[in-house]
């Protein structure tokens, strides 16, 4: 089975932001990874929804938006006006996570629920059959380049265990220090989605990196 592919454009040239853009669309990616941060919930702050605006105007990829953001809630509706195809906010947010499960169902988006390293699954487990996408932090949220935490393959395989075990249609995504090798070991604990930044930027050829993961 091949893995899906969502390329975080944190790591783009945000002067030449099309032509990453572009090169994305002909790499054979699936989706194209669009991370929020407010400064607070993470400490960073990246960009927001002006951006997402002017990207969806540009390219008709998934536009898979990961909100690290305090209150989700407050700006479901802002996601959906930029295009987002999947709606990803965290377990770890101050919003009520079934407003907004519901708020995002309402916008047609996919739902995508995000646990950080720190957060067991079993935080996850009563949202499990109310969305269509579990996020496994792989790295602590906020930065791009940092290395792969191997303990979260356990969790990765829990979640894994529990969807087949209840049947359920549920994807596993995996974001934070993804590459050739850290894909491999992630696809066989049960991952499906590998989102990939400066692995896939610093590639020679983001076409051959991007198969790879897709194949790992
Ligand atoms: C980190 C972000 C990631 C980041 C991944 O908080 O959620 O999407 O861009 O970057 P790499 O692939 O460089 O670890
Ligand atoms: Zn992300």
């Amino acid at each position: 089975m091949n893995n899906l592919v969502s390329v975080s454009i944190l790591s783009s040239d945000f002067m030449n932001l099309l032509d990453d853009i572009k090169t994305i669309e002909k790499s054979g990616a699936d989706m194209l990874h669009f991370d929020v941060m407010d400064g607070i919930f993470v400490n960073n702050i990246s960009f927001g929804f002006p951006i997402l605006k002017t990207v969806n105007k540009n390219t008709d990829m998934h536009l898979d938006v990961h909100l690290m953001i305090t209150d989700p809630l407050r700006y479901i509706e802002e996601c959906h006006i930029g295009g987002a195809d999947t709606i990803t906010f965290h377990i770890e947010s101050e919003s009520d996570p079934d407003k907004t499960i519901e708020a995002i169902r309402k916008t047609g988006a996919k739902i995508g629920l995000s646990v950080k390293p720190n957060t067991p699954f079993e935080r996850i487990k009563p949202y499990m059959d109310k969305i269509d996408m579990l996020l496994v932090m792989t790295v602590e949220p906020g930065f791009g380049g940092q290395s792969f935490i191997e303990e979260m393959l356990d969790k990765i395989s829990d979640a894994r265990k529990y969807i087949t075990e209840n049947n359920l249609n549920v994807d596993i995504q995996v974001d934070g220090g993804i590459n050739e090798h850290t894909a491999k070991l992630a696809a066989k604990a049960g991952a499906n989605i590998m989102v990939a930044g400066s692995y896939l930027f610093k590639a020679e050829n983001m076409g051959d990196a991007v198969k790879l993961l897709a194949d790992a």
